[in-house]
């Protein structure tokens, strides 16, 4: 009942009717949540400082998903972010760029996967799409994912900007990226444009993933599952799809493999 409400809502949204009704919903809906997360926020920053420093694929996305009172909750499909981290975890992680922080929850799972000296740059659009973005107390928290000699970078900026890509290569001193998560904004021309600023800073042979590469069937703003066919037709790819019904799921290509180079795989890897 209360996911067909949800639905019908994101519908009117996506298709601009009701407009004044739907940012009122929207507004409460930010607030409420703010508040319960505020409130949240000391006991998972005590959780968070009693972690154990790297615990395995499995149960770091059940802290992830399930620990904290829920505030760093990843905006994803559970078997699909931990498809995800079982190959991260083969690839030595020294700097990471995430596009979408919103709640933190994948930028945790990317920080306990990184390497002890690893920089990790994650940014995020304060009021941005498919998400909203975090408010700036939550930095705090953001900031005990890094373990002791980690370096995390917290950018509050438009993907799109001149000047955030300037911030990156900057914080970056030269050097390229080996992983860059594409979750920001989900529309083709938004992820495209991620594609083509900051692929250019992944190393050959580093990862570039994906979130909803999949059509999702109530969501006609989000159309990135349209980049990814593109995609799919220019490099060899690996998917880590629940349900293609369903929606949402993540795609990864690894610089530098086109067409035909190497072997891909489409089954979630799970194990452990
Ligand atoms: C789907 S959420 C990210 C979810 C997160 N990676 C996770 O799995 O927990 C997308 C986020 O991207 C942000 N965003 C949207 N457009 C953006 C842009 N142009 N630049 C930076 N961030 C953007 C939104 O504010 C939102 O918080």
């Amino acid at each position: 009942m209360l996911d067909a409400v949800k639905r019908r809502i994101r519908t009117w949204r996506d298709q601009g009717r009701f407009i004044p009704f739907v940012r009122l919903v929207y507004f409460v809906h930010r607030c409420v949540r703010d508040i319960r997360h505020l409130v949240c926020l000391p006991f998972a920053m005590r959780q968070m400082r009693a972690l154990e420093a790297r615990p395995g694929t499995q149960a770091l996305v059940s802290l992830a998903f399930d620990r904290f009172l829920g505030v760093i909750r990843p905006l994803q499909v559970r078997a699909e972010g931990l498809a995800l981290l079982n190959v991260l975890k083969e690839a030595p992680l020294r700097r990471i760029l995430e596009i979408g922080t919103a709640d933190g929850g994948t930028l945790f799972l990317f920080c306990r996967m990184a390497t002890d000296d690893a920089q990790i740059i994650s940014m995020d659009l304060p009021g941005g799409r498919f998400g909203g973005g975090y408010p700036a107390w939550k930095t705090r928290l953001y900031d005990a994912f890094a373990l002791p000699g980690q370096r995390l970078e917290l950018l509050r900026v438009d993907s799109h900007d001149a000047a955030a890509l300037d911030d990156v290569l900057g914080l970056l001193g030269g050097e390229e990226l080996d992983f860059l998560f594409i979750d920001g904004d989900h529309t083709h021309a938004g992820v495209r444009q991620d594609f083509e600023m900051y692929g250019p800073l992944v190393r050959d042979g580093g990862l570039i993933a994906f979130h909803d590469i999949a059509e999702h069937p109530a969501r006609a703003a989000g159309d990135a599952h349209r980049f990814w066919a593109e995609m799919k037709s220019q490099y060899r790819v690996e998917e880590f799809v629940e349900s293609w019904e369903q929606g949402y799921g993540i795609g990864l290509i690894r610089k530098g493999l086109i067409c035909g180079s190497a072997p891909g795989g489409d089954a979630l890897h799970t194990d452990d």
